[in-house]
């Protein structure tokens, strides 16, 4: 694809032998000025002259193709650049012609590896809406990294390990057969912890049998291992639900229990780096320096911490992944965690390559509209309800808009699930994020369903069209229209959109971007008659119309939101 940024910043370059020029170009908010845009004040301070003067300079010697640029206006200290829409067409079109549902996509990252840690519940425990963030957002990412060749390896560090499983082999050994864990695994599992860690609170002595308990699981007995295989097997199957509801996949499940054998390694390096510290009978590094609270390594009761297992995974995933990045995706409460783990890091002797590239990306948190969702004690939600709320919801709309539809049920699916996926992505990840049930199943506002409503329009265009026209018989200067031009411009953009996306490890760049897309096509679509008795001009804005409906499916599919075909 011609690379409208990169001609005008190579000629550019020819008459500044500025080698950085490139960075300085911008694309204006404003369409008014111009398609890309070069502040020249920026320059001002190398050339010694006044921005206004700088721009009229260059403009008077730029040579730049027509083919390229169309023309190119000083405003007050800016540059600003028209390119020729004809060009524009032909590339977008050739291009899409030769990568389809691939259009977009890049190979700028291959031979690199990004490992992603994300949704990582803890076992026997709920899988609350916090995890629903990470799972969504961590699987996003994965895609939206391996569009842009990318090796990606995600893992989900499942919450296996610590003190309360002591606890809950304790209540099963004792109470186990009272309650329906086969069938009812995390909300019966959670019984048996509430109960047995009140009856320590109670009772000193059943405190130590739990300890005891923990300290056999590490040592290996068989009964202890059982039973931990058996909580986390059950827990896995039903976090599995989930995670096939949404379509989710991980590469790895080696949670917190992986690295049980592999903290002493952990230890030892950090000794011997000397900072290693006791502090009231346990282990630490003191972050002082860095106005952080000390690390806790080894508690004083001799049992490692959840920091501990991190820094043994930082190891593990090195060694193994060789990593280019390392994505850690929670919310926003673990931040001081991991500040604390990546300066710790540090110390283990690691190259920088891995040290310097440990990202944590954290977001908000989930408000809910109270009364409005089937909620259980209190306020705990459990996710595999809620999909199967958002899926039955979406059948209800479903059927009142269009009862005759073959497929209802996996179109309501798609359209509920793609709902509660697009609802958690479409804003900056930081912000608390509101749900709200009317509001993400509205088809005309910006939702999921909206996106999924106009990928159907496209695709009915293309149906009376009776399909997609050779891409050379398209005459591209047949476009000329603002509302096409304006289309195509932002068509254009979607792969440079999917690479900011990974850089800032924001997807709702590309959800923002998407609903872009669907209100300019809605333009076009209102402001030009696409099936005509004209077949050259027919041809031509069908092509625009497959280009919409590939890029809308596609960037749906990096957001994990299936299409339905018809809805
Ligand atoms: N299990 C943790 C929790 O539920 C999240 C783990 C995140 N990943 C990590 N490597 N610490 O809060």
């Amino acid at each position: 694809m011609i690379d409208f940024k990169k001609e005008i910043a190579n000629k550019l370059k020819e008459i500044t032998n500025m080698e950085t020029i490139e960075e300085y170009i911008e694309v204006p908010a404003n369409k008014e000025m111009g398609d890309y845009s070069l502040p020249c004040f920026k320059l001002a301070k190398e050339m010694k002259k006044a921005p206004p003067v700088i721009a009229n300079d260059l403009k008077e010697k730029l040579e730049i193709s027509e083919e390229i640029v169309t023309s190119i206006e000083v405003v007050n200290g800016y540059l600003n650049f028209y390119i020729n829409p004809l060009t524009l067409a032909n590339t977008i079109f050739t291009e899409m012609d030769t990568k389809k549902e691939s259009y977009g996509s890049s190979k700028i990252a291959e031979g690199k590896n990004v490992v992603i840690d994300y949704s990582s519940p803890n076992i026997a425990k709920p899988f609350h809406i916090g995890h629903l963030r990470s799972t969504v957002i961590g699987s996003a990412l994965y895609k939206i990294y391996s569009f842009l060749g990318y090796n990606v390896t995600g893992i989900n560090h499942l919450g296996d390990y610590g003190t309360q499983f002591g606890k809950l082999i304790e209540g099963y050994k004792r109470w186990g057969n009272e309650y329906d864990v086969e069938n009812n695994p995390i909300d019966e599992l959670t019984k048996i912890y509430i109960r047995i860690n009140n009856l320590c609170k109670e009772d000193e002595a059943v405190l130590e049998e739990c300890r005891n308990n923990f300290k056999k699981l590490e040592d290996g007995d068989a009964y202890c291992n059982e039973l931990w295989q058996k909580f986390r097997d059950l827990s896995l199957k039903e976090f599995q639900k989930v995670y096939d509801l949404l379509d989710v996949q991980f590469d790895s499940w080696n949670g917190e229990a992986f690295y049980s054998d592999k903290m002493g390694e952990v230890v030892d390096l950090l000794e011997k780096s000397g900072k290693l510290i006791e502090s009231e009978g346990a282990k630490v590094i003191d972050l002082t320096e860095k106005e952080m609270p000390p690390c806790l390594i080894i508690k004083s009761n001799g049992s490692t911490t959840y920091a501990t297992r991190d820094l043994a995974a930082i190891l593990y995933r090195a060694r193994t992944y060789n990593f280019d990045k390392a994505l850690y995706v929670t919310s926003y409460e673990q931040i001081l965690h991991f500040k604390q783990v990546f300066e710790v890091a540090k110390l283990l002797g690691l190259d920088t390559k891995y040290t310097d590239n440990l990202i944590h990306v954290p977001f908000g948190m989930v408000q809910l509209k109270t009364g409005k969702m089937s909620t259980r004690e209190g306020n705990i939600i459990k996710l595999e309800e809620l999909l199967e709320e958002a899926m039955e919801r979406a059948a209800n709309i479903i059927e009142e808009k269009n009862p005759s539809l073959e497929n209802k049920e996996e179109i309501a699916k798609k359209v509920g699930i793609g709902a509660v996926i697009f609802n958690d992505l479409y804003n900056s990840r930081i912000k608390d994020e509101i749900f709200d049930w009317d509001t993400m199943l509205n088809f005309n506002g910006e939702t999921g369903p909206y996106l999924q409503y106009t990928y159907v329009r496209t695709n009915s265009v293309l149906e009376k069209a009776c399909g997609v026209p050779e891409v050379e018989t398209v005459d591209t200067s047949l476009i000329t229209d603002s509302a096409s031009i304006a289309l195509l411009k932002a068509l254009y953009s979607f792969g440079e959109v999917v690479k900011q996306a990974a850089d800032k490890n924001e997807p709702y760049l590309i959800s923002r971007y998407l609903i872009e897309i669907a209100h300019l096509f809605s333009t076009f679509y209102t402001e030009n008659k696409i099936i005509s008795e004209d077949t050259q001009l027919q041809n031509a804005r069908v092509y625009v119309t497959y280009c919409v409906n590939t890029v809308l499916k596609t960037g749906a599919s990096l957001l994990g939101i299936k299409m339905p075909e018809k809805m």
